[in-house]
């Protein structure tokens, strides 16, 4: 199987010409932009957001965390797998007294996201009282969000806040306040730094977007 694995992740650049223009003094103008491209299982998918652009996002709402709750003692609870990245990024930011958990909730099959949402798994720390922080990799339609919090608030914590690597506003189909936001984006379907196609590419150190 090391064949078919090895294709499954198969890079490949692009190259893009923009218009020729013809210009009556300069001759003509060719510019060219090289974006990579790599192939995950049977869909394409372009660099869209480099690790540092990323990673600056990370900082910044790491440093509001920082503010906000500085003697709060919270409990960052990180949502795998997606979150695992973001998560590991965060912490390695916040510089206040702190925990973190991991739980789990499946329930994003293929390129469009399923309405019922798994029970959540793993919560094994008491949260009662505590000041939360829930690590999510993105909000899109917000379905997941909203389920997650209501789960949330069964176990009684002093109070929720919600952190997002990823927000794709035109995709919110909930009413939801999403306190920290490391970047906004699009309504397009990505991979990387966490963020997977059918399981594959959430070990990539950039964002891709689908072509
Ligand atoms: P929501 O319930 O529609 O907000 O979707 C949330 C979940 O769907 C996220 O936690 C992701 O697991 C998944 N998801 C949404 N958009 C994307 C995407 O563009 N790429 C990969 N996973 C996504
Ligand atoms: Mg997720």
């Amino acid at each position: 199987m090391q064949g078919s694995e090895t294709q499954i992740l198969g890079k490949k650049a692009l190259i893009l010409t923009r218009k020729s223009q013809n210009c009556s003094n300069f001759g003509l103008l060719n510019s060219t932009i090289v974006k990579e491209v790599i192939t995950i299982k049977d869909k394409a998918f372009e660099m869209f957001i480099e690790q540092e652009v990323i990673e600056q996002g990370i900082k910044r709402i790491a440093s509001q965390m920082n503010a906000d709750l500085v003697g709060k003692n919270p409990i960052f609870v990180a949502v795998l797998n997606g979150a695992f990245m973001f998560a590991g990024e965060l912490m390695k930011e916040v510089t206040i007294p702190s925990e973190i958990t991991f739980v789990r909730l499946a329930s994003y099959h293929g390129t469009t996201t399923t309405n019922n949402v798994k029970e959540v798994l793993g919560l094994n720390e008491s949260i009662e009282g505590r000041s939360v922080v829930i690590v999510e990799d993105i909000v899109d339609s917000g379905n997941t969000m909203v389920s997650l919090l209501e789960q949330m608030k069964t176990h009684r914590p002093g109070d929720v806040r919600i952190a997002t690597l990823l927000f794709k506003p035109a995709a919110l189909r909930q009413k939801l306040h999403l306190d920290y936001v490391a970047l906004e984006i699009p309504n397009d379907f990505i991979v990387g730094y966490g963020l997977d196609y059918d399981g594959y590419g959430r070990n990539l150190k950039d964002i891709y977007k689908m072509k």
